[in-house]
């Protein structure tokens, strides 16, 4: 009969018949546990590589975004995003512009002019956060058709914030204007945010 001195590997089973046979259980168990081992450090590995294609925060804050506003026609805006977070870039009509210049600054919540929120020689570019200063949503009126509320700028689904055409707070909840990111243009149709 044979013994694990003659030979005999863990993998193999001596049956009554002294025949060494495979033992399939024990293989199987082998293969599951290499394999599982493997996906350990597959997984190990990966990880530190998804971590490494994440930007970290310091280099999130210090990133720009630059915008080509050729195709922005007035009346017109885009949605984009700035350090993860939406942002609104609109070219407002001198109609729009009118409206905005025409409100008395001391009846406003959160008081600016027009020519506070945007750049000298660009005072058609309205570029704002696209995020609600009461609890954060994103207002309409920048897509194609959507709602622009009663002051003819933005409006917020969430509590029923309404912004003018300046993107200052006229009624609802939001206690101040949509925020004015860092920004500058580069070209007649470039800006860089950030
Ligand atoms: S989050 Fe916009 S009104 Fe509340």
């Amino acid at each position: 009969m044979a013994t694990l001195e003659d030979g005999v590997s863990p993998t193999q089973t001596v049956v009554p018949t002294g025949d060494v046979i495979e033992n399939p259980r024990r293989r199987d168990y082998l293969k599951v546990a290499a394999v599982s081992f493997a996906g350990v450090g597959a997984a190990v590995t990966v990880l530190p590589l998804i971590n490494s294609m994440n930007p970290s925060a310091d280099v999130l804050a210090q990133s720009t975004t630059e915008i080509d506003v050729t195709a922005i026609e007035p009346g017109q805006a885009i949605k984009t995003s700035f350090r993860k977070q939406p942002l609104f870039v609109r070219n407002l009509t001198p109609a729009e512009i009118a409206a905005a210049d025409a409100v008395p600054v001391s009846s406003l919540r959160d008081p600016q002019t027009l020519a506070q929120r945007t750049r000298e020689g660009h005072g058609n570019w309205l570029i704002t956060l696209g995020v609600c200063t009461h609890l954060g949503c994103v207002p309409l009126g920048a897509g194609e058709g959507e709602n622009r509320g009663p002051f003819g700028g933005y409006f917020c689904p969430c509590h029923g914030s309404a912004y003018d055409t300046a993107g200052r707070i006229r009624q609802g909840p939001a206690p101040k204007n949509l925020e004015v990111p860092n920004y500058e243009f580069t070209s007649p149709t470039v800006v860089v945010v950030g």
